[in-house]
């Protein structure tokens, strides 16, 4: 388990989150960036070239220390970033602290989600901006059973990801007002490919 979990996972969590066709979505995503911006569960840092010069500052939380020496190897340019070893469920920040907090595809694995939400909306300036694109809970019944069928297995080979978390819902739930969100499968297997892709802010 140790080898799989520390050396074998982060591996193939940097080879599946290259998949090109997450770009548009870390385009549109990362790009609305702006100020002060943490960044929840950065993994390999694949998200790092895409953030724009409105983006001043860059706080890089994840968990995982393989994960993290990957993102410091990542170029980018014209950048500040803070590499911080955390995870999302005990931010070390101060309230209302931060412009915008950036996750894409975290919710899914993060242990304590509505957790970590409470933590992003207490870190947030009340002007700011919850910016996501997260997998989850599909629509359509036959795709759901799919998905609670599937998770059990899929969360002990997968780190931890859940196929059937309700986005919407824990981002309101956690006391966010969604500004705008659009959902639609992305190609690929439908159980782990309903996205939601949006912004909210703190209620
Ligand atoms: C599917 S990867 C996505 C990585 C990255 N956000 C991206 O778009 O490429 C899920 C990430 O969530 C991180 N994660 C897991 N538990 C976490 C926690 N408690 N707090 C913050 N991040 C966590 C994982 O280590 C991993 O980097």
């Amino acid at each position: 388990m140790g080898i799989y979990r520390d050396v074998i996972l982060p591996k193939l969590c940097d080879l599946s989150m290259r998949n090109e066709r997450l770009h548009p979505y870390r385009e549109r995503v990362i790009g609305a960036a702006e100020g002060r911006v943490l960044e929840i569960g950065s993994g390999s840092g694949l998200n790092l070239p895409f953030y724009r010069p409105v983006a001043q500052e860059v706080l890089a939380l994840e968990p995982d220390p393989t994960l993290l020496t990957m993102a410091r190897r990542v170029p980018y340019s014209g950048l500040s970033v803070d590499f911080i070893e955390a995870s999302a469920e005990a931010i070390p920040f101060e309230d209302k602290s931060v412009d915008t907090v950036v996750t894409t595809w975290t919710l899914c694995t993060i242990p304590g989600a509505a957790t970590a939400l409470a933590e992003m909306r207490r870190v947030l300036r009340p002007q700011g901006k919850l910016l996501f694109v997260e997998h989850g809970l599909s629509p359509d019944r036959g795709v759901r059973w799919w998905q609670d069928s599937l998770t059990p297995v899929w969360r002990r080979i997968s780190g931890g990801c859940h196929l059937n978390r309700p986005i919407q819902s824990l981002i309101e739930d956690a006391g966010f007002r969604i500004d705008r969100i659009e959902t639609g499968y992305m190609r690929g297997p439908k159980p782990l490919t309903f996205m939601y892709e949006g912004s909210a802010r703190p209620n």
